[in-house]
Protein backbone atom coordinates (compact mmCIF):
# COMPACT_ATOMS: atom_id res chain seq x y z
CA UNK A 1 0.00 0.00 0.00
CA UNK A 2 1.67 3.46 -0.76
CA UNK A 3 1.41 5.67 2.27
CA UNK A 4 2.32 9.11 1.38
CA UNK A 5 2.61 11.34 4.69
CA UNK A 6 2.06 14.93 5.80
CA UNK A 7 4.89 17.30 5.92
CA UNK A 8 3.38 19.61 8.35
CA UNK A 9 1.91 17.38 11.01
CA UNK A 10 -1.84 19.57 12.54
CA UNK A 11 -1.74 18.03 16.01
CA UNK A 12 0.28 20.42 17.94
CA UNK A 13 -2.66 22.83 17.05
CA UNK A 14 -5.03 20.82 18.62
CA UNK A 15 -6.86 22.12 21.92
CA UNK A 16 -7.50 18.21 23.52
CA UNK A 17 -9.28 20.02 26.67
CA UNK A 18 -11.77 21.14 24.16
CA UNK A 19 -12.69 18.77 21.21
CA UNK A 20 -16.30 19.10 20.01
CA UNK A 21 -17.59 15.61 18.82
CA UNK A 22 -16.62 14.37 15.23
CA UNK A 23 -14.84 18.04 14.10
CA UNK A 24 -11.39 17.46 14.17
CA UNK A 25 -9.29 15.18 12.25
CA UNK A 26 -6.16 13.34 12.24
CA UNK A 27 -3.20 14.17 9.82
CA UNK A 28 -4.16 11.14 7.40
CA UNK A 29 -6.68 9.54 5.67
CA UNK A 30 -7.20 5.89 3.83
CA UNK A 31 -8.90 5.45 0.40
CA UNK A 32 -9.32 3.50 -2.20
CA UNK A 33 -11.42 3.05 -5.28
CA UNK A 34 -13.58 0.95 -6.90
CA UNK A 35 -13.13 0.77 -11.10
CA UNK A 36 -14.01 -2.04 -13.45
CA UNK A 37 -15.22 -4.77 -10.91
CA UNK A 38 -12.38 -4.10 -8.60
CA UNK A 39 -11.12 -2.60 -5.68
CA UNK A 40 -7.86 -0.72 -6.45
CA UNK A 41 -4.85 1.94 -5.27
CA UNK A 42 -5.22 1.33 -1.53
CA UNK A 43 -3.52 4.14 -0.49
CA UNK A 44 -2.54 6.54 3.11
CA UNK A 45 -2.65 10.36 1.89
CA UNK A 46 -2.84 13.55 4.23
CA UNK A 47 -6.37 14.22 5.29
CA UNK A 48 -7.86 16.97 2.55
CA UNK A 49 -10.74 17.90 0.70
CA UNK A 50 -11.59 15.08 -2.50
CA UNK A 51 -12.51 15.79 -5.61
CA UNK A 52 -15.77 14.53 -6.52
CA UNK A 53 -17.67 15.84 -10.38
CA UNK A 54 -20.80 17.34 -9.45
CA UNK A 55 -22.56 14.50 -11.24
CA UNK A 56 -21.03 11.74 -8.61
CA UNK A 57 -24.20 9.55 -7.41
CA UNK A 58 -23.76 10.21 -4.12
CA UNK A 59 -25.14 13.47 -4.53
CA UNK A 60 -28.07 12.65 -6.38
CA UNK A 61 -29.35 9.54 -4.72
CA UNK A 62 -27.84 9.02 -1.20
CA UNK A 63 -26.00 5.82 -2.25
CA UNK A 64 -23.71 5.62 0.48
CA UNK A 65 -23.11 3.87 3.90
CA UNK A 66 -20.18 4.32 6.49
CA UNK A 67 -19.10 2.62 10.30
CA UNK A 68 -18.37 4.07 13.34
CA UNK A 69 -15.62 2.75 15.85
CA UNK A 70 -13.19 3.20 18.43
CA UNK A 71 -9.89 3.37 19.02
CA UNK A 72 -8.76 3.66 23.22
CA UNK A 73 -5.05 4.42 24.82
CA UNK A 74 -4.01 1.51 27.57
CA UNK A 75 -1.51 3.37 30.59
CA UNK A 76 1.29 2.01 28.71
CA UNK A 77 0.03 4.23 25.66
CA UNK A 78 -0.41 1.76 22.82
CA UNK A 79 -3.60 1.78 20.62
CA UNK A 80 -6.22 -1.07 21.67
CA UNK A 81 -9.04 -0.95 18.68
CA UNK A 82 -12.38 -2.59 19.60
CA UNK A 83 -14.46 -5.07 17.98
CA UNK A 84 -12.94 -4.23 14.21
CA UNK A 85 -14.32 -7.42 12.80
CA UNK A 86 -17.77 -6.78 14.08
CA UNK A 87 -17.56 -3.10 12.34
CA UNK A 88 -16.51 -4.91 8.94
CA UNK A 89 -19.25 -6.92 8.86
CA UNK A 90 -22.05 -4.69 9.55
CA UNK A 91 -20.12 -2.40 6.67
CA UNK A 92 -20.80 -4.81 4.21
CA UNK A 93 -23.90 -5.96 5.13
CA UNK A 94 -24.87 -2.32 4.54
CA UNK A 95 -22.88 -2.46 1.29
CA UNK A 96 -25.69 -5.36 0.99
CA UNK A 97 -28.65 -3.61 0.82
CA UNK A 98 -27.37 -0.28 -0.73
CA UNK A 99 -26.09 -2.18 -3.57
CA UNK A 100 -22.16 -1.31 -3.22
CA UNK A 101 -19.69 -3.83 -3.80
CA UNK A 102 -18.06 -5.70 -0.97
CA UNK A 103 -15.10 -3.89 0.57
CA UNK A 104 -12.02 -7.50 0.58
CA UNK A 105 -11.43 -7.80 4.36
CA UNK A 106 -7.62 -7.43 3.64
CA UNK A 107 -8.77 -3.76 2.21
CA UNK A 108 -10.14 -3.07 4.89
CA UNK A 109 -8.02 -4.02 7.72
CA UNK A 110 -4.98 -3.29 6.88
CA UNK A 111 -6.14 0.02 5.84
CA UNK A 112 -7.29 0.87 9.42
CA UNK A 113 -4.73 -0.41 11.55
CA UNK A 114 -1.70 1.04 9.23
CA UNK A 115 -3.60 4.49 9.53
CA UNK A 116 -4.48 4.61 13.24
CA UNK A 117 -1.22 2.89 13.83
CA UNK A 118 0.39 6.12 12.02
CA UNK A 119 -1.64 8.58 13.78
CA UNK A 120 -1.51 6.91 16.85
CA UNK A 121 -0.61 10.19 18.46
CA UNK A 122 -4.07 11.73 18.32
CA UNK A 123 -5.26 9.33 20.48
CA UNK A 124 -4.90 10.75 23.80
CA UNK A 125 -4.38 7.57 26.76
CA UNK A 126 -6.01 10.00 29.58
CA UNK A 127 -9.50 8.67 30.58
CA UNK A 128 -12.46 9.91 28.49
CA UNK A 129 -10.52 10.04 25.48
CA UNK A 130 -10.44 7.63 22.26
CA UNK A 131 -10.24 7.71 18.42
CA UNK A 132 -13.14 8.11 16.23
CA UNK A 133 -12.85 6.18 13.35
CA UNK A 134 -15.31 6.37 10.79
CA UNK A 135 -14.78 3.93 7.48
CA UNK A 136 -17.03 5.38 4.85
CA UNK A 137 -18.58 4.34 1.21
CA UNK A 138 -20.04 6.34 -1.33
CA UNK A 139 -21.50 6.22 -5.54
CA UNK A 140 -18.54 8.17 -7.00
CA UNK A 141 -19.55 7.85 -10.38
CA UNK A 142 -19.74 10.90 -12.43
CA UNK A 143 -23.54 10.46 -14.14
CA UNK A 144 -27.05 11.32 -13.19
CA UNK A 145 -29.15 8.05 -14.18
CA UNK A 146 -31.12 7.19 -11.19
CA UNK A 147 -29.43 2.99 -10.66
CA UNK A 148 -26.36 1.66 -8.99
CA UNK A 149 -23.21 3.05 -9.27
CA UNK A 150 -20.10 1.32 -11.04
CA UNK A 151 -17.70 3.46 -9.38
CA UNK A 152 -17.22 3.48 -5.76
CA UNK A 153 -14.65 5.20 -3.23
CA UNK A 154 -13.80 3.87 0.15
CA UNK A 155 -12.38 6.08 2.38
CA UNK A 156 -11.43 6.07 5.96
CA UNK A 157 -10.92 9.31 8.77
CA UNK A 158 -10.18 9.29 12.35
CA UNK A 159 -10.98 11.96 14.59
CA UNK A 160 -9.85 12.70 18.48
CA UNK A 161 -12.73 12.32 21.25
CA UNK A 162 -13.60 12.85 24.30
CA UNK A 163 -17.05 12.03 25.61
CA UNK A 164 -20.18 12.75 23.45
CA UNK A 165 -23.17 13.79 26.07
CA UNK A 166 -22.04 16.32 28.14
CA UNK A 167 -25.71 16.93 29.88
CA UNK A 168 -28.68 15.10 30.37
CA UNK A 169 -30.74 13.27 27.94
CA UNK A 170 -34.19 13.40 27.89
CA UNK A 171 -36.33 12.39 25.39
CA UNK A 172 -39.38 12.62 23.62
CA UNK A 173 -41.66 9.84 21.78
CA UNK A 174 -41.95 10.57 18.15
CA UNK A 175 -45.37 9.61 17.05
CA UNK A 176 -45.43 10.87 13.61
CA UNK A 177 -42.34 10.41 11.71
CA UNK A 178 -39.59 7.69 11.19
CA UNK A 179 -36.54 7.04 11.70
CA UNK A 180 -36.91 3.57 8.90
CA UNK A 181 -39.86 2.02 8.14
CA UNK A 182 -39.93 -1.91 7.65
CA UNK A 183 -38.91 -3.19 4.14
CA UNK A 184 -36.66 -0.33 4.33
CA UNK A 185 -32.84 0.73 5.34
CA UNK A 186 -33.04 1.37 8.78
CA UNK A 187 -30.25 -1.98 9.85
CA UNK A 188 -27.99 -0.91 7.48
CA UNK A 189 -25.84 2.44 8.60
CA UNK A 190 -27.07 4.12 5.29
CA UNK A 191 -26.47 7.98 5.12
CA UNK A 192 -30.09 8.61 4.23
CA UNK A 193 -31.29 7.29 7.42
CA UNK A 194 -29.24 10.35 9.21
CA UNK A 195 -30.28 12.89 6.89
CA UNK A 196 -34.14 11.61 7.58
CA UNK A 197 -34.09 11.98 11.23
CA UNK A 198 -32.61 15.40 11.50
CA UNK A 199 -36.20 17.32 10.92
CA UNK A 200 -37.38 15.59 13.78
CA UNK A 201 -34.80 15.78 15.93
CA UNK A 202 -34.75 19.14 15.12
CA UNK A 203 -38.44 19.83 16.03
CA UNK A 204 -37.64 17.68 19.68
CA UNK A 205 -34.87 20.26 19.93
CA UNK A 206 -37.01 23.08 20.09
CA UNK A 207 -39.01 21.44 22.79
CA UNK A 208 -36.52 21.28 24.78
CA UNK A 209 -35.67 17.50 24.41
CA UNK A 210 -32.11 16.22 23.47
CA UNK A 211 -33.47 13.18 21.69
CA UNK A 212 -36.66 11.12 19.76
CA UNK A 213 -37.69 8.10 21.10
CA UNK A 214 -38.31 5.88 17.41
CA UNK A 215 -41.20 4.09 17.46
CA UNK A 216 -42.48 1.34 14.86
CA UNK A 217 -43.41 2.78 11.94
CA UNK A 218 -47.19 1.08 11.12
CA UNK A 219 -48.64 2.19 14.80
CA UNK A 220 -46.17 3.82 16.58
CA UNK A 221 -46.55 1.69 19.29
CA UNK A 222 -43.37 -0.54 19.76
CA UNK A 223 -40.05 1.41 20.81
CA UNK A 224 -37.02 0.89 18.04
CA UNK A 225 -33.82 3.55 19.27
CA UNK A 226 -33.56 6.64 20.40
CA UNK A 227 -31.77 9.20 18.32
CA UNK A 228 -28.26 7.35 16.95
CA UNK A 229 -28.22 4.71 20.08
CA UNK A 230 -30.10 1.17 20.69
CA UNK A 231 -31.88 1.80 24.02
CA UNK A 232 -32.43 -0.36 27.30
CA UNK A 233 -34.89 -0.10 30.15
CA UNK A 234 -34.74 -1.58 33.36
CA UNK A 235 -37.94 -3.61 34.16
CA UNK A 236 -38.50 -5.24 37.79
CA UNK A 237 -34.88 -8.00 37.22
CA UNK A 238 -34.41 -7.42 33.26
CA UNK A 239 -32.91 -5.70 31.13
CA UNK A 240 -35.11 -5.00 27.94
CA UNK A 241 -34.18 -3.60 24.47
CA UNK A 242 -36.31 -3.64 21.68
CA UNK A 243 -35.28 -7.26 19.38
CA UNK A 244 -33.43 -6.89 16.15
CA UNK A 245 -35.82 -6.17 13.00
CA UNK A 246 -35.02 -4.35 9.52
CA UNK A 247 -35.99 -1.23 10.94
CA UNK A 248 -33.22 -1.51 14.01
CA UNK A 249 -29.09 -1.00 13.66
CA UNK A 250 -27.49 -4.15 15.09
CA UNK A 251 -25.20 -1.93 17.46
CA UNK A 252 -21.63 -3.19 18.14
CA UNK A 253 -22.61 -1.83 21.75
CA UNK A 254 -25.81 -3.33 22.23
CA UNK A 255 -23.84 -6.58 21.43
CA UNK A 256 -21.11 -5.74 23.91
CA UNK A 257 -23.62 -4.71 26.19
CA UNK A 258 -26.10 -8.29 25.95
CA UNK A 259 -22.75 -10.29 26.75
CA UNK A 260 -21.39 -8.03 29.45
CA UNK A 261 -25.04 -7.85 31.41
CA UNK A 262 -25.07 -11.74 30.72
CA UNK A 263 -21.64 -12.01 32.55
CA UNK A 264 -22.61 -10.07 35.46
CA UNK A 265 -25.87 -12.32 35.73
CA UNK A 266 -28.34 -10.02 34.63
CA UNK A 267 -31.20 -11.53 32.76
CA UNK A 268 -31.52 -9.68 29.54
CA UNK A 269 -34.34 -10.29 26.94
CA UNK A 270 -34.68 -8.80 23.06
CA UNK A 271 -37.83 -8.51 22.66
CA UNK A 272 -40.92 -6.13 21.44
CA UNK A 273 -41.42 -2.78 24.02
CA UNK A 274 -44.18 -0.86 23.62
CA UNK A 275 -44.69 2.72 25.12
CA UNK A 276 -47.91 1.75 26.67
CA UNK A 277 -45.69 -1.36 28.77
CA UNK A 278 -42.83 1.32 29.90
CA UNK A 279 -46.00 3.69 31.30
CA UNK A 280 -47.52 0.75 33.12
CA UNK A 281 -44.25 -0.20 34.76
CA UNK A 282 -43.21 3.15 35.45
CA UNK A 283 -46.54 3.84 37.32
CA UNK A 284 -45.77 0.35 39.10
CA UNK A 285 -42.55 1.46 40.32
CA UNK A 286 -40.97 -1.35 38.23
CA UNK A 287 -39.33 0.33 35.50
CA UNK A 288 -36.50 1.75 37.56
CA UNK A 289 -33.85 2.94 34.86
CA UNK A 290 -33.28 3.49 30.78
CA UNK A 291 -30.03 4.07 28.74
CA UNK A 292 -28.49 4.24 25.44
CA UNK A 293 -25.59 2.88 24.33
CA UNK A 294 -23.74 3.11 20.87
CA UNK A 295 -20.12 3.72 19.58
CA UNK A 296 -19.91 7.91 19.93
CA UNK A 297 -22.32 7.99 23.41
CA UNK A 298 -20.80 4.67 25.19
CA UNK A 299 -23.23 4.23 27.77
CA UNK A 300 -25.62 6.79 28.63
CA UNK A 301 -28.06 7.13 31.12
CA UNK A 302 -31.52 9.06 30.46
CA UNK A 303 -33.32 10.83 32.61
CA UNK A 304 -36.51 11.12 30.99
CA UNK A 305 -39.09 10.15 28.41
CA UNK A 306 -41.37 12.16 27.72
CA UNK A 307 -44.81 10.85 25.43
CA UNK A 308 -47.50 13.66 24.68
CA UNK A 309 -47.81 15.31 28.22
CA UNK A 310 -46.89 12.49 30.23
CA UNK A 311 -43.23 12.30 31.32
CA UNK A 312 -41.18 9.33 32.66
CA UNK A 313 -38.13 10.53 35.11
CA UNK A 314 -34.94 8.70 36.20
CA UNK A 315 -31.96 9.29 38.62
CA UNK A 316 -28.93 7.59 38.00
CA UNK A 317 -26.71 6.98 40.75
CA UNK A 318 -23.34 4.32 40.53
CA UNK A 319 -25.46 1.12 41.44
CA UNK A 320 -27.34 1.32 38.58
CA UNK A 321 -26.69 -1.42 35.79
CA UNK A 322 -25.72 1.32 33.33
CA UNK A 323 -23.33 2.31 35.52
CA UNK A 324 -21.78 -0.89 36.25
CA UNK A 325 -22.09 -1.69 32.50
CA UNK A 326 -20.09 1.70 31.23
CA UNK A 327 -17.59 0.97 33.47
CA UNK A 328 -16.65 -2.88 32.59
CA UNK A 329 -17.09 -1.77 28.90
CA UNK A 330 -14.82 0.90 29.48
CA UNK A 331 -12.23 -1.00 31.86
CA UNK A 332 -12.14 -3.19 28.55
CA UNK A 333 -11.91 -0.71 26.35
CA UNK A 334 -8.60 1.03 28.31
CA UNK A 335 -7.21 -2.39 28.55
CA UNK A 336 -7.75 -2.43 32.35
CA UNK A 337 -9.94 -5.47 32.31
CA UNK A 338 -8.95 -8.78 31.20
CA UNK A 339 -10.70 -8.84 27.83
CA UNK A 340 -12.72 -12.61 28.21
CA UNK A 341 -14.40 -11.86 24.92
CA UNK A 342 -11.41 -10.91 22.59
CA UNK A 343 -12.78 -7.77 21.09
CA UNK A 344 -9.33 -5.75 21.34
CA UNK A 345 -6.74 -5.63 18.82
CA UNK A 346 -3.43 -3.98 19.90
CA UNK A 347 -1.73 -1.94 16.98
CA UNK A 348 1.54 -1.87 16.86
C1 LIG B 1 -29.27 4.55 14.44
C2 LIG B 1 -28.22 3.99 15.33
N1 LIG B 1 -28.56 3.09 16.28
C3 LIG B 1 -27.66 2.55 17.10
C4 LIG B 1 -26.32 2.90 17.03
C5 LIG B 1 -25.34 2.25 17.94
O1 LIG B 1 -24.53 1.36 17.21
P1 LIG B 1 -23.06 1.06 17.66
O2 LIG B 1 -23.12 0.56 19.05
O3 LIG B 1 -22.55 0.04 16.69
O4 LIG B 1 -22.31 2.33 17.55
C6 LIG B 1 -25.91 3.83 16.06
C7 LIG B 1 -24.52 4.25 15.88
O5 LIG B 1 -23.81 4.70 16.68
C8 LIG B 1 -26.88 4.39 15.20
O6 LIG B 1 -26.52 5.27 14.27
Amino acid sequence: MQIIKTNKSRLKEVNFSNLPFGTVFSDHMFICKYKDGKWVEPKIIPYGPIEMNPGAKVLHYGQSIFEGMKAFKNSNNELLLFRKDDNFIRLNKSAVRLSIPQIPKDIFINGLEKLISLDNEWCKKDDGYSLYIRPFVYASEDGVKASTAQEFTFIIITSPSTRYYSGDINLLVEEKYTRAPQGGVGFAKAAGNYAASFYPTRQANKKGFQQVVWTDSIEHKYIEECGTMNIWFRIGDELVTPQLSDSILDGITRKSVIALAKDMGIDVQERKVSVKELFEAYNNNKFTEVFGSGTAVGISPIRSITFRSEKMSFTNNNDSISSRLKSKLQSIQKGEAFDSHDWITKIH
